[in-house]
């Protein structure tokens, strides 16, 4: 079984998908060791607390720049012998050292096709409305892995809806998290748990 390591910073709905899949035996291989979440008082503690998953808080807020940022997370990550890293609506992001000690063992879910509306800045709602504002027809998500650029790591899975005319970005949102994110983010999960995930040139593939 392998340790993964969630890390939040909102709501936790995609932390939730990976709890109750995992309930369901959907996660072959890996199992939620622990939640880090960089606010306190943030709902997805509570659901960690509520699925008997051990939380910790290392608020954003309490470090002077990025890079110390980063140091406290990579120090609690081997702390918690991490050996899948999941950022699950993690609003940070993270600095090289822990980019480079968790060389695909670091799997991302951004609210987007990536490489549309990615990179610094793209995160949460600012995605859809730009997505909105651009005028797009289908959108989606990606499940990627980190490396050292802003959602630049290997893509894994990505999914699609259609765009309504009447779409709002809370709508959109919505329509992503319940079509794609909470169900190709577990099933990501479980392929790298289950070592079905190869990297050649760069680039990821299912077996
Ligand atoms: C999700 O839509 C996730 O894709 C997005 O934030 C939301 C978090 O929701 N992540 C990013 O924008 C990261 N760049 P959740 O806390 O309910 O899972």
């Amino acid at each position: 079984m392998k340790n993964i390591v969630v890390l939040v910073s909102g709501g936790g709905t995609n932390l939730q998908a990976l709890i109750d899949a995992e309930k369901r035996g959907e996660i072959k291989g890996g199992k939620i060791t622990c939640v880090i979440s960089s606010k306190e008082g943030v709902y997805a503690l509570e659901r960690a607390s509520a699925a008997g998953i051990p939380s910790v808080v290392i608020p954003r807020k309490d470090f002077a720049d990025s890079d110390a940022y980063s140091e406290a997370i990579l120090a609690e990550l081997k702390r918690q012998n991490a050996e899948l890293v999941v950022l699950a609506g993690f609003m940070t992001i993270l600095g090289e050292c822990v980019t480079s000690a968790y060389p695909y063992r670091i799997i991302n879910v951004h609210p987007a096709l990536i490489p549309s509306f990615c990179g610094e800045g793209f995160y949460g709602l600012k995605v859809h409305k730009a997505a909105l504002e651009y005028g797009v027809k289908v959108s989606g998500a990606t499940i990627h892995f980190v490396n050292e650029k802003a959602d630049a790591g290997a893509i894994i899975l990505q999914g699609a809806v259609d765009v309504a005319n009447d779409e709002t970005p809370e709508s959109l949102q919505r329509k992503i998290m319940e079509n794609v994110e909470w169900k190709l983010l577990p099933k990501a999960v479980s392929l790298f748990c289950e070592d079905r995930i190869t990297i050649k040139d760069g680039k990821a593939y299912v077996d």
